[in-house]
């Protein structure tokens, strides 16, 4: 153990140059154009999986972008892990937001600046370099070992269910991990035992055939934009509550335990609204923030466009209006279900008019993993190892969608280890990964491994095949 952790420390540098490398390729789920990227990303990941004496490696062309395999199955008798993680990234616009070119990756203090560095290239690379560490100490890992990474997760994840259907004798195995998710706070590590789900919706408000002259037809006519901002306006109420009949119907509650949990942790609310700017904090009635992220389901406007947004002025009155509406769910919240409900109200309180076009995006389910599980108190034992501090319990507001899929479809539980922070700016201008966790990532995931025959002991006969 030792001498693995004194490789970890001695090639630190090295690992950060490879992680640059990582980091320059411009896999953009979403772009078109980046296809080639992308596709060189899985190329790039299945050889650095080959390179650190993982076995078996693959790339599984989908229907989308492709997935890579590889597994390490040497260890009979000893539980084997399934790790998940995702090397596609998110688009960089608005880039001229960036300090640094977003695929050139900068140390700047304690953090590297990159697109991807924390969402969620830095942090599958914190495994690869701790079952390097292994492999290069002595040629085997303490576990069995299963790695998918995929290259869909920031667009839904679409071809992944359907992999993990067709190959479930393949990614057999008796716990999940990921890597993708926070700490809570900078030097207070923690486990993440929930995460929400998600059902995103489009809808496109339809007026007039064509865009009009507004001071010719303006008042006889029911603007599409002003149509959109009444609909969206009466999707919360004063209390800040979504008001979609049924929403909350399955809702899972809080336990008293876990709101008394969450009062404990070290937060500030004040300093919270403080660093995000804005003059005060706003959500649903009754509940802490803490509470409203974790485990209560919202409803956001994620974009919002109609009529002239060009420089200057234009009166015109617009044929169409468009939002882009999500709603995060909670645990015992179906996507779909709440889909059809979004659905029907919209079509309810859409104005006589106006025509509505309503469409589904994509959804996933939230999910909760015990806390008693024996993964997570391997994870709670790697993590007081790895960074020298007891870790705390926390939930995520962000949607992994595969963590009940693999529940569902596999029997397993997830480990949501994550070593990113909050503030690390995931999916905006400036992302970055703090290096001391990255570190402190490597040497836990080390610990990881090391613990898990020991707690999984019992939990293993309870794996399906
Ligand atoms: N790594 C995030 C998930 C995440 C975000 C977990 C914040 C915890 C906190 C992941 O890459 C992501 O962005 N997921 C999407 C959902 C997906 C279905 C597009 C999300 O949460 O918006
Ligand atoms: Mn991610
Ligand atoms: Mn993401």
């Amino acid at each position: 153990m030792n001498q693995i952790l004194q490789y970890v420390d001695a090639n630190k540098h090295r690992y950060l140059d490879e992680l640059t490398s990582f980091l320059a390729i411009p896999s953009v789920s979403t772009n078109q154009e980046n296809k080639p990227d992308i596709d060189r990303c899985a190329r790039w990941v299945a050889d650095h999986l080959k390179s650190i004496g993982m076995q078996n490696v693959r790339i599984f062309p989908t229907a989308g972008h492709p997935l890579v395999y590889a597994d390490w199955l040497g260890a009979p008798g000893k539980p084997t892990l399934l790790l998940y993680g995702h090397y596609d990234v998110q688009p960089v616009d608005p880039i001229e937001l960036w300090t640094s070119p977003p695929f050139e990756a900068t140390v700047r203090g304690d953090n590297i600046y990159a697109r991807g560095s924390a969402d969620d290239k830095g942090q599958v690379f914190v495994h690869l370099k701790s079952i390097e560490a292994y492999m290069k100490n002595g040629g085997k890992l303490p576990i069995n070992l299963k790695v998918i990474i995929e290259g869909e997760e920031e667009i839904g994840s679409e071809n992944l269910a359907p992999f993990v259907k067709e190959h479930k004798q393949l990614l057999r195995s008796d716990l999940a991990l990921i890597s993708d998710t926070s700490m809570f706070a900078k030097g207070v590590p923690s486990v993440c035992y929930g995460l929400r789900g998600l059902a995103y919706m489009q809808i496109e408000i339809i007026g007039p055939n064509r865009d009009l002259h507004s001071g010719s037809f303006g008042g006889s006519i029911h603007n599409p934009i002003q149509a959109l901002a009444e609909i969206i306006e009466q999707l919360h109420d004063k209390n800040g509550r979504v008001t979609i009949p049924g929403f909350y119907d399955d809702v899972m509650k809080l336990t008293a335990r876990e709101r008394a949990a969450y009062k404990k942790l070290p937060w500030n609310d004040k300093s919270y609204a403080k660093n995000l700017g804005v003059p005060a904090l706003y959500g649903e009635k009754g509940f802490s923030s803490l509470e409203r992220v974790w485990a209560r389901p919202t409803l956001e406007c994620n974009g919002i466009w109609g009529g002239f947004i060009g420089e200057g002025a234009k009166t015109v009155l617009p044929a169409r209006a468009s939002a882009k509406l999500s709603m995060r769910l909670v645990p015992n919240q179906n996507s779909e279900k709440i889909s059809r409900l979004f659905e029907k109200h919209i079509r309810k309180i859409t104005p006589k008019t106006v025509q509505l076009r309503v469409k589904y995006l994509h959804g996933g389910e939230a999910a909760l993993t015990p806390i008693d599980s024996p993964g997570v108190q391997a994870a709670v034992a790697a993590l007081e190892k790895g960074f020298k501090k007891k870790p705390l319990y926390q939930r995520e507001g962000g949607s992994i969608p595969i963590v009940v899929q693999f529940k569902q479809l596999l029997g397993l539980d997830t480990v949501l280890l994550g070593f990113g922070l909050p503030d690390e700016n995931a999916h905006a201008p400036d992302e970055h990964l703090n290096l001391t966790n990255f570190y402190g990532g490597i040497r836990t995931a080390v610990h990881f491994y090391n613990e898990l025959p020991a707690y999984m002991k019992n939990g293993r006969s309870r794996r399906r095949g």
